[in-house]
């Protein structure tokens, strides 16, 4: 694909297999094509390993946080699980926000929960509301061991990122999936694999083995859950789309 932005015309021209066409550079559409171009070209230069949440390196693209923050706040759970903590920051980021909203704990399972990570994590001002557990996620003792910190009546919201295989997370979807509150979400994060698979840093296959496959894998199996961008809180623009590192990665539980 070929991507012309003429700031002089103010016009954007794409040029693909489907032909030439020519957007107006001041527009919504314009406004998706740029975006998800920047997104891959921030993506191979890692753009995501360069910020920290609360003195933890985080890798996320920020404006997933900020929408995954509108969705915690709307469904106010009491157990946020994530699968994947690395450094710790997002354990951190959810810890934070529970401790906002005065509601919730978050289980953090990471298959190598390195020493320096763990000592900063339970070292954190945040750690009271914090669970580690080691072991892959997909281990039924680790699945049993995570699922007996829920209690009767929790509202659960769970969150996929550790390995990225579409077999991983789809043996996760299969894993946590009954523990989703009707309501919430259980979150496949990380499909832009799909779109990075043929950029410098990205991996040939990813194009069919990434999370976002894994999602509609599941939701042919159970259509319990339906795969939807959550509604923005706030919006007073023409805009519709997150800007993403995580596409077709919410699951919401209808009932
Ligand atoms: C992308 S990082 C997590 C990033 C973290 N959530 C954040 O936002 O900063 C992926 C993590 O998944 C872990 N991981 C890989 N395979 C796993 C598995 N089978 N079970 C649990 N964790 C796994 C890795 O050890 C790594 O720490």
């Amino acid at each position: 694909m070929k991507l012309t932005i003429d700031t002089d015309n103010n016009k954007l021209t794409i040029q693909d297999a489907h032909g030439v066409s020519e957007l107006d550079l001041y527009s919504k559409e314009a406004f998706e094509q740029i975006s998800r171009q920047w997104v891959k070209v921030g993506w191979n230069e890692k753009y995501s390993y360069t910020f920290s949440w609360f003195g933890r390196p985080i890798i996320q693209l920020p404006e997933d946080l900020i929408r995954i923050q509108e969705v915690i706040y709307s469904v106010q759970p009491d157990v946020i699980i994530e699968t994947g903590v690395a450094h710790g920051g997002s354990l951190i980021f959810y810890a934070g926000l529970c401790k906002a909203m005065e509601k919730g704990r978050v289980i953090g399972i990471d298959i190598d929960i390195r020493a320096h990570n763990r000592k900063a994590i339970e070292a954190h001002q945040l750690s009271p509301l914090i669970t580690l557990v080691e072991g892959s996620s997909i281990d039924p003792g680790i699945v049993a061991q995570v699922k007996g910190h829920i209690k009767p009546g929790d509202k659960v919201l769970v969150l996929l990122d550790s390995d990225h295989s579409r077999r991983h997370v789809l043996n996760e979807l299969l894993a946590y999936h009954d523990v989703v509150t009707p309501g919430s979400y259980i979150v496949a994060t990380d499909g832009i694999m799909a779109d990075t698979f043929d950029v410098p840093r990205g991996t040939a296959g990813w194009d069919e083995d990434h999370p976002a496959n894994a999602a509609m894998d599941f939701v042919k199996l159970h259509p319990a859950f339906k795969i939807e961008q959550p509604a923005w809180a706030f919006n007073e623009s023409a805009l519709s789309e997150n800007i993403t590192y995580w596409p077709s990665a919410y699951l919401r539980r209808m009932g």
